[in-house]
């Protein structure tokens, strides 16, 4: 659940359509499911409509898309879920939510589930334009290339609130080549007063060129009633849509550089941040300071102080005050690393809580484990924690050494300052204080090596 049950307070009635196929995604996966930062599209504009003050969101679907309704309540336990049988078009999708419309006396605002990035303040501002003659209000953009957008067809006054006056929306299809020529677009959000949003859906006809129920036509519908549509502008990027996956690498990248420059603003260091991907979740402390190529899968919180070298991957982890990460380190779900702690190049960690000042320097893996603080693990022990039937844990205890190429094989206990000579395989607790080896005892021949090279040079001369 990404969304906490918050009750209903808010200002309007959020309807999200995501009936479309999306074919040019070529994926089994429906297009809104589709991630960015680690979140589906979907979820970043439900959550983002709640932020923006949302009382209720409704999620138009189609009927095959029982995954995309699983997910919405997962997502926000107070959201619904609507059937758009056939897609007639964007109003047609809009009034499969009638019912919910008819319910909520609140303003409509219409969004597209695969137009992840469009922020909350955009969202306010557009619902805050809705007044006593303003029925319609349109989130509109400057296209860089207009093509397939609706064109927004403006006229020079503005209402009370100085917002432009729109007079038509006029889809690409149905253009004029002068009207192609206008870059002011459609961003496909589009807000409607409360009493005025079943009567203009309603009256909306399929008389065009895709015989489709355009939501666009609601701003002819309210001029016709001599009401207002009003335009709030917001930047192209966004208000992207994803229609492939080329467009949703776009997205990615610029959600990517947008929460870059917030997390620098906020006091983190990235040294190059156009290498360092971040997740929808991801919490930094100040005075961070990241190498580059670093890596943030979802649920990953950084204390502050904390140094991560290049190319590590993190996962559902928590890196503590001061830690030193890396380079080349991977933390995986559920590890918590403490104050001080420094875990180097090429160790693996899992399920593990490393105490501060707690030290795996090279080469180690670390799973199912508690290691104590100031506990050194040498280079290339490994915490054999899977017999191949069940997980189990290591215990290291504070202050204990792990001496280098050791394996631990769990269950095990390593006590408090208890020593484990280098090359053992501990099956066995080890006691606080005492020292383990369990490597064969090393042996010695004196003078072996000149006696081993002679012997071996009169068979080679043998075999001339
Ligand atoms: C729509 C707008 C256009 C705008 C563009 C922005 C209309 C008539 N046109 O055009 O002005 O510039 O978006 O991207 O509104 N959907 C349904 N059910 C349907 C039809 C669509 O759920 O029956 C959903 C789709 O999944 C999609 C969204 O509504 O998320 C928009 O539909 P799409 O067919 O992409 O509309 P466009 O032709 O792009
Ligand atoms: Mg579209």
């Amino acid at each position: 659940m990404t969304i906490e049950n918050s009750g209903t307070d808010g200002t309007f009635l959020a309807v999200v359509l995501a009936a479309g196929q999306g074919t040019r995604m070529r994926s089994t996966t429906p297009k809104v499911l589709h991630e960015i930062a680690g979140r589906s599209m979907l979820a970043h504009v439900m959550v983002t409509a709640r932020a923006a003050g949302a009382a209720r969101t409704v999620v138009v679907t189609s009927p095959a898309q029982d995954d995309v309704r699983a997910h919405v309540e997962h997502t926000d336990p107070d959201a619904t879920t609507v059937i758009q049988h056939e897609q007639h078009g964007t109003a047609h999708a809009v009034l499969s939510a009638a019912a919910e419309i008819e319910a909520a006396k609140l303003p409509v605002l219409v969004l597209y589930g695969d137009t992840p990035l469009v922020r909350a303040v955009t969202l306010s501002a557009a619902v805050d334009a809705l007044e006593d003659r303003t029925s319609v209000v349109v989130v509109g953009f400057e296209a860089e290339d207009p093509t397939d957008y609706g064109r927004l067809l403006v006229h020079g006054d503005t209402d009370r609130s100085g917002h432009t006056s729109l007079e038509r929306i006029v889809e690409h299809a149905d253009a004029t080549a002068a009207e192609r020529a206008v870059t002011f677009c459609n961003s496909g959000i589009v807000g409607l007063r409360a009493s005025a949003a079943l009567p203009l859906l309603k009256a909306v006809t399929n008389d065009n060129a895709k015989g489709e129920y355009y939501l666009t036509d609601v701003v002819e519908g309210a001029r016709t009633n001599g009401d207002r549509a009003a335009v709030v502008a917001a930047q192209e990027d966004a208000v992207r849509g994803v229609n492939s996956r080329a467009q949703l690498a776009e997205v990615e990248a610029i959600w990517q550089a947008r929460r870059r420059v917030e997390v620098m603003e906020s006091g983190v260091t990235m040294l190059a941040p156009d290498t360092v991907t971040l997740a929808f979740d991801t919490k930094i402390a100040s005075d961070v300071v990241i190498e580059p190529n670093v890596y943030f899968a979802p649920g990953v919180t950084v204390e502050a102080g904390a140094r991560l070298r290049a190319f590590s991957y993190f996962e559902a982890a928590h890196i503590g005050r001061d830690a030193i990460v890396g380079p080349y380190a991977r933390l995986r779900p559920e590890t918590r690393l403490g104050e001080k702690v420094r875990v180097g190049n090429f160790v693996e960690i899992k399920k593990a809580d490393v105490a501060s000042g707690a030290k795996v320097n090279h080469l180690s893996y670390i799973g199912d484990a508690d290691v104590g603080t100031e506990a050194n693990i040498g280079a290339g022990t490994i915490t054999c924690n899977y017999d191949g039937f069940a997980k189990h844990k290591t215990t290291i205890g504070p202050r204990a050494f792990i001496g280098s190429n050791s394996a631990l094989v769990a269950p095990v206990t390593i006590g408090e300052d208890g020593y484990v000579g280098s090359g053992s395989v501990v099956t066995k607790n080890v006691s606080a204080g005492a020292l383990a080896v369990t490597r064969a005892p090393q042996v010695e021949k004196a003078g072996w090596v000149e006696k081993f090279r002679t012997l071996m040079s009169r068979k080679a001369a043998r075999r001339v």
